[in-house]
């Protein structure tokens, strides 16, 4: 078949389709596209307009039935709907996005799939098309894009699509239904004062951050959006298999700017740059853009999670016809999982990753399936491409991780891998534990924040936490085991030095810089047996820059100078209770223990005013006996 009779072909069958009409932008009539220089996409709720040189959405109206006004409010005035990507070139650091060459339109009465391909690979150097897909009669578009490897020499820290609004009428947002309110507006940030990046500090002494608009993948940021009196514009994230850095990456969601994010891949909080290798493709999303309308922000964001669990259902969208995508040939993978012989009574994870992957949270360039057993020990990881897989298991309250090799998955089907039973890593018996093997450190004390202006925030979710460090615990943490509450006596970072913080943020508070090294105990009684070997295992949730050596009684047991993997995720200064998950065991002589005990950390060597920023969190410590 020539080319010419292809094509020929194609435009028959373009003229054909009823759905292949010109739009009569803004009437709502039907499903349409227009194709032009700017591209006209319209369906009986919503109407968009594309700018096919950049592949950007200029203009977005919704059809409302409660607000007439919105009809004829182009909801992205001032702002786009756009990419951005932070690559490496070479070594060389580019902020770029796509230079659309080429738009492909597939449809059929039901749907429309636009397709923009960006053409300029010496600017960007990696094959890179996203696509935009409506439905007849519906009030969500979605969003998806493929990523194929183009040559050596490319990496990426940051790939973002994202939709910047405006503030009328998009004054509110909602990260997760509790951390929701009005946006500060942009007169506020512009005259706040600024005292850390992206950090802003009203008159009132309230302080503002994006990062206090993160939220985890492990189960929270499926929902959340941009909201007015009577509009909502939601993100709705079916599936997360795509996601860097597996389930509890976490990655922002709606900021300041009226920005809502899809975050394709994001370095925060230390996940490594994606650096393709020969052969590799990734489909991110599809994700759902859900226009609504309602009478509050919380009756939007209730609809728009009742949206989510619809389209959960539709996963794997079969509108996504790329093989990488695979979506009529998907199985899954089901069982029980118990630890010690029951089902677990707090969550657990089950991860499928690829067979050379050691440690989800480092992983960026494959997919990763995850679910979350339910009461009775019982999964199902569904929407798996076959192929073979590793299981990763890790639950809230047990040590370690689960690891079985060799799962098959073969496509439409379910392969039942029956009751797993993981038995808890163990050095002997118990002697104390402080905190929750949960790679988080949010059960701890938190010295008080600055208020802020999003609502419902956890302490650790303040600015400058850190800050108060030394006027909380002047003399560091001293934990009596058996007496102290872990909530209120063990702070959920150790500073290296006693004040953490720049001089500057310390002036907030009225401290002045102490550059002594931080000095923490723990005093414990012991009448057991002083033969065989004690283990001590610390679980750290994140760190920058920092290691830790700890001594018994005198006598030093450990002395690391850092932890191996990323060296600074930030999750401290970015407001977040966890990153970077390691664990570390330390065996030593029971003999070393008496009746009274006195445990200690400090830094693992001389420390300077230039340790300011570097600190640990905990998860847990866990000290055992043998006998
Ligand atoms: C591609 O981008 C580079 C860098 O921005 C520019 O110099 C070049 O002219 C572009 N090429 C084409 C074909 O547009
Ligand atoms: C469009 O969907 C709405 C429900 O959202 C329904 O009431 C209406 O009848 C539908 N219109 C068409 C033309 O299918
Ligand atoms: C530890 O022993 C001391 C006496 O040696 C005693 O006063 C204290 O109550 C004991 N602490 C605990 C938690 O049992
Ligand atoms: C810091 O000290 C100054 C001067 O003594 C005082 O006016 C201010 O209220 C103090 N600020 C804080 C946060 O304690
Ligand atoms: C205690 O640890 C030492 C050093 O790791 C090891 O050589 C020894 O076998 C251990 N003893 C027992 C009883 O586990």
């Amino acid at each position: 078949m020539s080319t010419k009779f292809v094509i020929a072909t194609l435009g028959l069958l373009l003229v054909r389709s009823s759905s292949g009409q010109q739009c009569n932008t803004r009437s709502f009539q039907r499903l349409c596209v227009t194709d032009g220089n700017n591209v006209v996409l319209e369906n009986e709720r919503l109407s968009m307009t594309i700018n096919k040189a950049r592949g950007q959405i200029s203009a977005l109206y919704y059809n409302s039935r409660v607000d007439t006004n919105i009809r004829s409010t182009n909801l992205l005035r001032g702002g786009s709907g756009y990419y951005i990507a932070v690559i490496g070139v070479d070594g060389n650091r580019v902020i770029t996005g796509p230079d659309v060459g080429e738009m492909k339109i597939t449809q059929n009465d039901d749907i429309i799939d636009l397709a923009f391909i960006n053409k300029n690979t010496s600017n960007w150097p990696i094959h890179f098309e996203f696509h935009l897909v409506l439905e007849k009669n519906s009030s969500m578009f979605y969003y998806y894009s493929i990523h194929k490897y183009q040559r050596e020499g490319y990496t990426a820290g940051q790939l973002r699509w994202a939709i910047r609004a405006n503030e009328d009428p998009f004054k509110y947002y909602s990260v997760d239904g509790k951390r929701a309110g009005p946006m500060p507006t942009a007169q506020a940030i512009n005259s706040a004062q600024s005292v850390q990046d992206a950090t802003y500090m009203f008159p009132d002494g309230s302080v503002y951050t994006k990062y206090q608009q993160i939220s985890a993948n492990e189960d929270i940021n499926t929902v959340f959006g941009i909201y007015g009196d009577r509009i909502g514009l939601s993100l709705l994230q079916t599936h997360k298999e795509w996601v860097s850095g597996g389930p509890f990456k976490q990655s922002l969601t709606t900021h300041h700017g009226q920005m809502l994010l899809f975050c394709e891949h994001t370095g925060h909080y230390g996940t490594p740059e994606l650096a393709p290798t020969e052969g590799w493709s990734k489909v991110y999303g599809p994700i759902g853009l859900y226009l609504n309308d309602g009478q509050s922000l919380s009756e939007m964001y209730t609809d728009a999670q009742r949206q989510l669990s619809d389209e959960e259902k539709k996963w794997p969208y079969k509108f996504v016809t790329a093989p990488e995508y695979n979506a009529q040939g998907r199985g899954s993978v089901s069982g029980v999982l118990n630890v010690d012989g029951s089902p677990n009574k707090e969550w657990v994870y089950l991860i499928l990753t690829e067979p050379h992957v050691d440690d989800p949270q480092l992983e960026t360039a494959t997919y990763m399936y995850s679910a979350i057993a339910d009461q009775n020990g019982q999964f199902t990881i569904p929407a798996v491409r076959p192929g073979t897989y590793k299981l990763q298991v890790i639950a809230k309250g047990v040590v370690g991780k689960y690891i079985q090799n060799n799962i098959n998955v073969q496509g439409n089907r379910n392969n039942n891998l029956g009751t797993i039973n993981w038995r808890q890593e163990s050095h002997g018996k118990l002697l104390w534990q402080i905190g929750v093997p949960d790679r988080n450190s949010a059960e701890f004390k938190s010295p008080r924040g600055f208020p802020s202006p999003i609502p419902n925030l956890e302490e650790y979710r303040k600015f400058g936490t850190w800050l108060r460090y030394s006027i909380e615990f002047p003399n560091d943490p001293d934990y009596t085991v058996g007496v102290s509450d872990p909530a209120k006596d063990w702070c959920y970072f150790m500073p290296m030095i006693k004040t953490p913080g720049f001089p500057a943020q310390l002036g907030l508070v009225n401290v002045t810089q102490n550059a002594r090294a931080t000095n923490w105990k723990v005093r414990f009684n012991y009448t057991g047996s002083t033969q065989g070997n004690a283990t001590l295992t610390l679980g750290i949730a994140a760190r920058v820059r920092a290691g830790i050596r700890a001594v018994i009684n005198g006598q030093e047991i450990l002395k690391l100078d850092s932890f191996d993997g990323p060296q600074a995720d930030s999750a401290l200064f970015r407001h977040a209770a966890h990153a970077i998950f390691r664990q570390q065991t330390v065996t030593f002589s029971q003999s070393l223990l008496s009746d009274n005990n006195l445990l200690e950390f400090t830094p693992p060597g001389p420390v300077s005013r230039n340790h300011l920023d570097r600190m640990i969190m905990w998860d847990f410590l866990r000290m055992e006996v043998s006998n």
